[in-house]
């Protein structure tokens, strides 16, 4: 899997946890990302649909979430691999962009990638094992980057991994199937249809994805585009069509509390951060259309880039970092029995977690 920005490995074993004693059956991850939450509930068995806004996401969430590994021709797979692995490297766009004028990639990776996405895009486009050979692809490239995980800046120095040898590997395919969506989650999801859980894990501040992963929609994308900045961002960067609503300080808290009230789920899972711009009891507000809402909380080491610190092009420490630690919290929405049974497994599977008392018990705290 790749290194991503709000990747929630820690909290994957306490979403398991719930959706498990839940009884769910189907569940949607509506800002996916790596597809980390999806595949943990596909691997439970439950139907899921993942959703995202970015081009890689969605090719994510087509390889693991859409894809029946059982389906899939181990044998034709296994050849691509072979075969795309042993191209011999051959200097395009990436190469120059992204090797020379930008340092994401060693040249003799980045060679090795413009020959590798040309062939997919030449003898794979269409075939159910496009999305596979994409997701081996980016995720062969995150393991030989030179960044600290976003693709705004390089480090300085080659990073140690960056020399070793870009190596294709075969994807953790998952049986059975789903789907995978690529929109705008405030948009569509009202027309998703009805699920048993629902996962959303907004992004919670200015940062965008869009550019924090430009590579990666380049490289799905493979249209070439005119770049800028010394990061050597797509152009269409740019253009506002490009901009999530959940970016803005201004749009973010309606957009969410549309989102949130448009999704049609039994069971509730809000994943939110102290960064963010909405306060906790302005979250658990939006979730009040449910019967019973607890939030849980734990702590959370911040992205390496804050716990490496700021460093200007090159390499001088120009910046403090105000904080290594977040508190994440878990805003829980369902049923009361629904709501009970989820915190119960949650704290179980994360002792350190801990949970608010229900919104309505508080309130009527509040009124006595
Ligand atoms: C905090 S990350 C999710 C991380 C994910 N849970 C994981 O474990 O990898 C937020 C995600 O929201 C996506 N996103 C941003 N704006 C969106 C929008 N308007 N609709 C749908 N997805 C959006 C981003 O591309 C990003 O993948």
């Amino acid at each position: 899997m790749i290194k991503y920005l709000g990747s929630k490995r820690r909290l994957v074993p306490v979403l398991e946890a719930i959706a498990a004693s839940s009884g769910a059956r189907s569940a949607l991850d509506l800002f996916t990302g790596t597809t980390r939450v999806a595949q943990a509930f596909k691997r439970l068995g439950l139907l899921v649909t993942a959703v995202d806004l970015s081009r890689y996401a969605e090719v994510f969430a087509r390889c693991y979430v859409e894809t029946d590994g059982d389906a899939i021709h181990q044998r034709e797979l296994e050849d691509a691999l072979t075969h795309l692995n042993a191209l011999p490297g051959s200097a395009g766009y990436v190469t120059d962009t992204f090797c020379r004028r930008a340092r994401f990639f060693q040249p003799f990776n980045g060679e090795r990638i413009d020959a590798i996405r040309d062939a997919i895009e030449s003898d794979y486009a269409g075939t159910p094992l496009e999305p596979v050979l994409l997701t081996s692809l980016i995720e062969a490239a995150d393991r030989v980057d030179s960044t600290v995980g976003v693709q705004m800046a390089f480090v300085k120095q080659w990073a140690p991994r960056s020399y070793r040898r870009l190596e294709l590997v075969r994807p953790s395919l998952l049986a059975g199937t789903g789907r995978a969506v690529r929109g705008d989650a405030r948009t569509i999801a009202g027309s998703l249809g009805s699920f048993d859980l629902a996962y959303l894990d907004p992004p919670y501040n200015q940062h965008r994805y869009f550019t924090n992963y430009h590579v990666w929609e380049t490289l799905v994308a493979w249209d070439a585009p005119a770049h800028y900045g010394v990061a050597c961002k797509r152009i269409d960067a740019k253009d506002p069509a490009t901009r999530s609503e959940f970016n803005s300080k201004r749009t973010m808290p309606a957009a969410l509390a549309d989102t949130v009230a448009s999704v049609d789920c039994g069971l509730l899972l809000l994943s939110y951060n102290d960064e963010s711009w909405v306060a906790v009891d302005e979250l658990e507000r939006m979730c009040s259309h449910h019967r019973e809402v607890v939030t849980l909380a734990f702590e959370s080491a911040r992205y390496v880039g804050a716990r490496i610190g700021i460093h200007d092009p090159r390499g001088v420490k120009v910046g403090t970092v105000s904080h290594l630690y977040n508190r994440e919290y878990l805003v829980v929405a369902g049923e009361v029995t629904v709501v009970r049974g989820a915190v119960a497994a949650a704290t179980q599977a994360h002792p350190a977690l801990r949970s608010s008392a229900p919104l309505g018990a508080r309130a009527s705290q509040r009124r006595r």
